[in-house]
């Protein structure tokens, strides 16, 4: 029996891995631009950064982690996120010394034991960014325009930005306890799971998709009602900003976060064409994360996009990787070991070419060019190798003509030259 892949882990084929590649390039663009520079952490950290960063009660630490004892003995982590391992890599290698001012972005996969679905799976890529050491609220509606820049630009049509405050650890706990005796009075109509939260993580209750705890909670008191003067005048300053940019948003009053070291500023870019797996993109502010984890008090706010939904909602964009330029047809032995040398050169020159590997007829070699999309092909046998020459067959239009295999770099450029100024003008 062959053996198969891991449930909830996917493969990313050719033909759908251009659309990754251009998020990518899109968003290594985009971020450059707004003055972020990529970092990399490796995949795998001590499992105690995840429980203190993400919080122990979450569902993430709860229940979805991928955790492991290495030989060593050591509690390891699969990464379920990346703003945890990125402020460990900040503060150890002590980057506020050399910069008050990080922005820093990363790609790479992510992995949560969750129920796979559309949308949702086990192993799953996000970009993220991250900045730290910047209060001003104008860092928060940079960052909220910067992630609308990169929607606009890959163009997926319909989504919503939505933003939420969750204050601070100076007015949140009045905030909850106030929660709590709303959610203790409606007790019996939430469902198991938010019974269990009501002790653990009160807040979260509002996030739950279940009916009856939707509707038990429409008038439960909201967070933004109850800011500080301090938070209150943050999220002012940044809506009044986001205004000035002319940035898009709504404000959802109910949003809370699923990881626990959010403060103040919250937002999810949303969209309706996924199904329950709605966010696209994620993130806020966390003030408290990188004193929290061992470092100086200073501030941060991010987000993480989902490459996977990104993918999936572009859908078949005809984003193939680029043909050849052209494809070597060759016939008998002589002329095949010619053309291997002059692919070779050629690509050494910067043109993709192709040949065929396994000797067969000209006709099955054009039919091959044809599947490729190569607009030329070189064709050599015993006679034109003799002669040093090749015949150079143009396939828009079957014509061909001969061509000297000395200065082949200079014919076949010259040529694809041709045919782009007529792509142009057609
Ligand atoms: P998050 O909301 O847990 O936040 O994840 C961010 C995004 O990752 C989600 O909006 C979604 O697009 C994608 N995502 C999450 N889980 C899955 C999954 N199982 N399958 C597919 N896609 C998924 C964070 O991870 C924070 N670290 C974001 C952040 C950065 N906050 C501040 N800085």
């Amino acid at each position: 029996m062959s053996i198969t892949g891991i449930k909830g882990m996917n493969d990313i084929l050719p033909g759908e891995v251009e659309t990754w590649q251009f998020l990518e390039s899109t968003a290594r663009r985009v971020f450059a631009l707004h003055g972020f520079s990529e970092i990399r952490v490796p995949v795998v950290e001590k499992t105690e950064l995840f429980q203190r960063s993400i919080g122990e009660t979450t569902d993430i630490v709860e229940k979805e982690m991928y955790t492991f004892v290495d030989k060593g003995g050591t509690s390891l982590t699969l990464r379920p996120e990346g703003t945890a391992s990125v402020m460990r890599a900040f503060i150890e290698h002590k980057m506020h010394a050399a910069d008050p001012v990080a922005k820093l972005y990363y790609l790479g996969p992510m992995f949560r034991y969750e129920r796979p679905q559309k949308g949702r799976y086990r192993q799953f890529h996000q970009i993220g960014v991250e900045a730290v050491g910047v209060d001003d609220p104008r860092i928060d509606a940079q960052i909220l325009a910067m992630l609308s820049q990169f929607f606009d630009e890959i163009d997926l049509g319909e989504v919503e930005l939505q933003i939420n405050s969750l204050g601070c650890p100076e007015c949140r706990p009045a905030y909850r306890r106030q929660l709590v005796a709303f959610l203790e009075a409606r007790l019996g109509d939430l469902c198991d799971d938010c019974r269990r939260r009501f002790t653990s993580n009160p807040l979260r209750v509002l996030d739950c998709k279940a009916a009856g705890c939707r509707e038990a909670t429409l008038d439960a008191p909201a967070m933004l009602d109850h800011l500080c003067g301090g938070c209150e005048q943050h999220f002012a300053a940044t809506r009044a900003y986001l205004d000035d940019l002319g940035t898009p948003y709504a404000v959802n009053r109910r949003m809370v976060r699923g990881l626990d070291y959010y403060t103040r500023t919250t937002f999810e870019m949303l969209t309706a064409n996924l199904g329950a797996q709605n966010a696209v993109a994620a993130g806020g502010r966390y003030d408290g994360l990188v004193r929290e984890l061992g470092g100086p008090a200073l501030p941060g706010i991010g987000f993480a996009m989902g490459v996977e939904r990104l993918a999936l909602l572009m859908g078949d964009k005809d984003r193939i990787s680029p043909p050849p330029a052209l494809f070597i047809a060759a016939l008998g032995e002589a002329a095949q070991r010619r053309a291997f040398v002059l692919m070779h050169q050629l690509q050494r020159q910067g043109l993709r070419v192709e040949i065929d590997y396994q000797g067969r007829s000209l006709k099955a070699q054009m039919r091959r060019a044809d599947k490729l999309a190569a607009p030329l092909v070189l064709i050599i046998g015993e006679n034109e190798l003799a002669q040093g020459v090749g015949q150079l067959r143009l396939m828009a239009d079957s014509s061909q003509r001969e061509i000297a295999l000395e200065g082949l770099h200079e014919a076949v450029v010259a040529e694809l030259t041709k045919l782009s100024g007529a792509g142009q003008g057609a």
